[in-house]
């Protein structure tokens, strides 16, 4: 046990006598309660947490919402209001507290909330946690509470004709089958449609719900930052809000590093107008601190923090123990070069590291939230660190996201982008507004801000770009809504953020080109610029398979191509009539406009298209197509951002230090930019992620004549590594190599090309006839990984591939539980090898990949008990050239 400093001396018997726990009163609302509508006849039994769609699902009132087009079918759902009530009964020893609250940690989100037939007050924020006085309301025995909340979607009507003048945009584009004026609402901005997601604009009690009574104070919120000292010492500083029932309490305040370390011990004094008390603790050297780090640099090691208030008033004991990191967080905004024209860099560094961002952005897991489990997240999230990510965005139009979720991002090493939720729209700035956005960015910070794996804000998203490119046609008064802008971000939301956590950059939007934007008056000329902060870049109809395409940008936080998802996961919410690519029902789920015609024009730059003349069959190809596409085009683009990292051209662009591709996981079953389905199954893009994200990557390309291969590593080794690679030349039409090249490089530096050949020099005296027939596969010479390939034309031109006779041998289970080992073999070079595992939840240890040799080891991680005989008769197995008949 190690005591700091400026702390009296407390024996370990007196630990044990603050054991966690809290002497509060505290009576659960969750659980049952009766939704219903009372004009229409409804009244069911829903579960809080939860929204009015799953209680009538629950009910057997409608169907999977997901179902066909069941989004139409039940848009009535959100133009109705619903009612929430149910009773709870109290006791005498609550009544006896001196102060009784309701808090509601989320509603969902225009409500009028009433105790035993009285208002208690109101919500307009799903974003807001509630604390009413329910005191006087209550009586011993048996009380109702009752929420009625309003339809968001009239409400949000209605906001919008009461005000001056049209915030845009009013309406979602058709394509994305949506309601109206969602942001005049603070509320989820894609539950009211997205371009990837559906409209279902729920109501309902979204968080947990209770009441509480306390005689003295009862702690709200814990924050922490931590900073380390130029001696390598941590300081912690922490602050806790109350909330306080008389005039003056005082009490014991009481802090602890897990169970062993007392950090400070003190007598405060707290009153309503002086609720928070802040402490600046050194921790002691003794405690030998462990770093937090990001996933692939170094342990995520977290402690415990036990806040404890023991008031003197009455024998009475709030506490709170919430888990910490120990790191430091810094945004790199220098100046590139002694040029100012050339730019400022952007980039990430973690406790004194430079890290390059490797990741995605995260979209709701759910239209409706109540469903998304810790279970769920922490799959999501595993499969982003099972394939080397460091970062994910949490998109501005979704959610703060659930506790759980932070949690399980600190514990995997997942740093966090938060965007604050405000997403492609201009916003109102009316007085109500305004209040409303600073409660909720004073309470979201509050819960989030002792999360170490959240390393940076950002005000919205592609709002700062919108308003420079008049998106959404406010050019008719740009002043007016530039004003509103600067009022709602730079004048409401960042003096919170910054006066409440100013240990995190804060940016004020994304993409943004940084301080050069807030320098320009926060809404730069350029806000996609190449030489300032981040950037959304979107091509669709480009050959995406061509590095040259992409932009040099210091940061892409948003990148991104569509795919469809798999046909399996899609067979719960489609009829078999609807199995067909253009279909009704395939152009209606598809919310981007000219979605499947642009994946169509995409694949054709690349490869032939399917041919089977079963309209099923096609449609299975089709899908497989898609992601091919995706897959080959997040590959192509990610790479290149990483080989950018460490150089600059002659105008300034490069030292590229983040690639979040959009998107990580879905809504829904639909197609759209992710690469997780909404199943949790891989698509092929996340199989590619776990090559192009590796840590080691080999990463060839044709430079115009030459062939270019780069390795690009994650951080600057201490001492040179020394490898050697491979290079074979093969044709299409004949397994084994035509020619090998074998050569030594050293790796000094994150990224750097260590093979540079002109290719018509390589292919000579070789039989390599035509560039078309053939292709570059290569690898560590004496681990094979990592390996990669390049052909010398696309699929479409390839000459010499064919089918290939793939097998599945020697299916295994391997002692461990749930994983299986399989051996594949072919008699030829193929293509895109997609294994599929039919129902099985779980994913394989590679997949998607070109199989260069006669046979392959793969392992199949199971996340569900599954025998032997099941998996082995869900696998099949399929490469390019069989989507192609004759
Ligand atoms: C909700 O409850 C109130 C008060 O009982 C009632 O007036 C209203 O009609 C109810 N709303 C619906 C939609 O049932
Ligand atoms: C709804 O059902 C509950 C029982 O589940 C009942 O107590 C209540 O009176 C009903 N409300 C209406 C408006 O029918
Ligand atoms: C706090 O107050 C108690 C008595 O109320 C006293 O015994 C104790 O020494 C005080 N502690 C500190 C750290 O001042
Ligand atoms: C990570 O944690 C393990 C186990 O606690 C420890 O042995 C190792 O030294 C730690 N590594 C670093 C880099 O801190
Ligand atoms: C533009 O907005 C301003 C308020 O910022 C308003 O006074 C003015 O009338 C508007 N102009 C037009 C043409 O709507
Ligand atoms: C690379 O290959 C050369 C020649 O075979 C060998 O001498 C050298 O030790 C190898 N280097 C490494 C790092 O394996
Ligand atoms: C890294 O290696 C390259 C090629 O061997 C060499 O030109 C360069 O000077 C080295 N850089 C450093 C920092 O050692
Ligand atoms: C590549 O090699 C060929 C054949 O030796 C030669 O004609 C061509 O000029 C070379 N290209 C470049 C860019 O050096
Ligand atoms: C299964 O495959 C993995 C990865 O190739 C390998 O490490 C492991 O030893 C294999 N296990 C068995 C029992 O074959």
């Amino acid at each position: 046990m190690a005591v700091a400093q400026n702390v009296i001396f407390v024996t370990v018997c007196s630990l044990y006598l603050f054991s966690f726990s809290s002497s509060l009163s505290t009576l659960d609302l969750n659980g049952a309660w009766i939704v219903s509508n009372e004009v229409r006849g409804y009244n069911v039994s829903g579960s809080v947490p939860g929204s009015m769609y799953t209680a009538l699902l629950a009910a057997g009132v409608i169907q999977d919402p997901y179902y066909r087009r069941n989004d139409e079918t039940y848009r009535w759902i959100a133009k109705e209001d619903w009612n929430y009530s149910r009773t709870f009964t109290v006791i005498p020893k609550l009544m006896a507290m001196k102060t009784i609250v309701l808090v509601c940690e989320g509603l969902d989100t225009v409500g009028k909330v009433f105790v035993n037939g009285k208002v208690v007050g109101k919500s307009d924020n799903m974003f807001v946690r509630y604390t009413f006085d329910v005191k006087d309301l209550l009586k011993i025995g048996e009380n109702i509470i009752k929420v009625e909340f309003q339809s968001a979607v009239n409400y949000a009507a209605e906001r919008s004709k009461q005000y001056s003048y049209t915030v845009p945009p009013t309406c979602p584009t058709p394509q994305s089958h949506g309601d109206c004026h969602v942001n005049m609402i603070r509320k989820e901005q894609c539950s009211f449609s997205w371009d990837w997601g559906p409209s279902f604009p729920t109501q309902g009690i979204w968080r947990d719900i209770y009441i509480q009574g306390y005689n003295s104070a009862v702690i709200r919120d814990v924050t922490t930052e931590t900073m380390r000292g130029s001696d390598g010492l941590w300081t912690l500083q922490v602050a806790v809000f109350f909330e306080v029932t008389s005039v003056l309490v005082s009490g014991q305040l009481r802090i602890q590093l897990d169970k062993t370390t007392v950090l400070h011990v003190s007598n405060i004094t707290i009153s309503q107008s002086n609720s928070s008390h802040t402490l600046t603790l050194k921790i002691p050297k003794e405690e030998n601190i462990m770093m937090w780090w990001p996933n692939g640099y170094g342990n995520q090691t977290l402690y415990q923090l036990y806040v404890y208030f023991e008031s003197k008033i009455s024998p009475e004991i709030s506490s709170k123990k919430i888990k910490i990191g120990f790191r430091t967080v810094k945004l790199n905004q220098e100046y590139v070069t002694q040029n100012k024209s050339q730019g400022r860099e952007f980039y990430f560094v973690i406790n004194g590291q430079s890290i390059f961002a490797k990741g995605s952005n995260w979209v709701p897991a759910d239209s409706f939230l109540e469903t998304v489990t810790r279970a769920r997240i922490q799959n999501r999230l595993q499969s982003a660190k099972d394939v080397h990510m460091n970062m994910l965005r949490v998109w501005g139009g979704g959610v703060y996201e659930s506790d759980e979720f932070y949690e399980i991002a600190d514990e995997l090493g997942i740093m966090i982008w938060q965007d604050f939720m405000f997403g492609c729209a201009m916003y109102p700035t009316d007085k109500s507004f305004l209040s409303s956005v600073t409660s909720e960015v004073l309470h979201q910070i509050r819960r989030l801000k002792h999360h170490p794996s959240i390393i940076a804000y950002s005000g919205n998203n592609e709002n700062e770009k919108a308003l420079r490119q008049n998106w959404y046609g406010t050019s008719t008064n740009f002043t007016r809504y530039y004003n509103d802008y600067i009022q709602l971000y730079k004048e409401t939301l960042m003096p919170v953020v910054v006066n409440e956590d100013s240990s995190r950059p804060f940016l004020p939007s994304s993409p943004t080109d940084g301080l050069e934007s807030e320098s320009e008056g926060w809404v730069a000329q350029d806000p996609g610029s190449e030489y300032f902060g981040d950037i959304h870049d979107y091509r669709y109809l480009d050959p995406y398979f061509d590095y040259k395409v992409y932009r040099i940008p210091r940061f892409a936080s948003e990148y991104g191509l569509q795919s469809w998802c798999s046909y399996e996961t899609l067979e719960p919410v489609f009829a078999e009539s609807d199995m067909d690519y253009w279909s009704d029902l395939c152009d209606y789920r598809q919310h981007h406009p000219f979605g499947n015609f642009q994946m169509m024009a995409e694949a054709l730059l690349y490869m032939k298209l399917p041919n089977s003349s079963d309209v099923k069959q096609k449609f299975k190809d089709l899908i497989y197509i898609t992601q091919i596409n995706q897959a080959i085009a997040m590959k192509t683009e990610t790479e290149h951002y990483r080989r950018w990292q460490n150089r600059l051209d002659s105008t300034g662009r490069g030292h590229t230090m983040g690639a979040l591709y959009w998107q990580l996981d879905d809504i829904w079953q639909a197609p759209t930019w992710a690469s997780i389905e909404y199943t949790g199954k891989w698509k092929m893009l996340h199989y590619y992620a776990r090559h192009f994200f590796a840590p080691m990557l080999i990463s060839p390309i044709m430079d115009g004549e030459f062939l270019d291969v780069y390795v690009v590593v994650d951080q600057v080794p201490p001492q040179p590594i020394t490898n050697n690679l491979t290079i074979s030349l093969h044709r299409w039409d004949q397994m084994g190599a035509l020619q090998n090249w074998v050569v030594e490089f050293k790796i000094n530096s994150t990224a750097g090309s260590v093979f540079r050949r002109n290719v018509t020099d390589l292919l000579t005296k070789t039989s390599c006839d035509l560039p078309q027939r053939c292709f570059f596969y290569m690898y560590l010479t004496n681990t094979q990984e990592p390996s990669a390939w390049v052909t010398l034309s696309t699929f479409r031109e390839a000459i010499g591939l064919q089918k290939a006779n793939i097998k599945i041998t020697n299916l295994r289970t391997t002692g461990e539980d749930k994983i299986f080992n399989l051996t594949i073999t072919t008699d030829n070079f193929a293509p895109f090898v997609w294994i599929d595992a039919y129902g099985i939840k779980g994913r394989f240890s590679d997949n998607g990949f070109l199989l260069a040799q006669s046979q392959k080891n793969i392992s199949f991680y199971a996340w569900e008990s599954v025998t032997l005989d099941r998996f082995n008769s869900s696998l099949s197995i399929k490469s390019l050239m069989d989507v192609y008949y004759e």
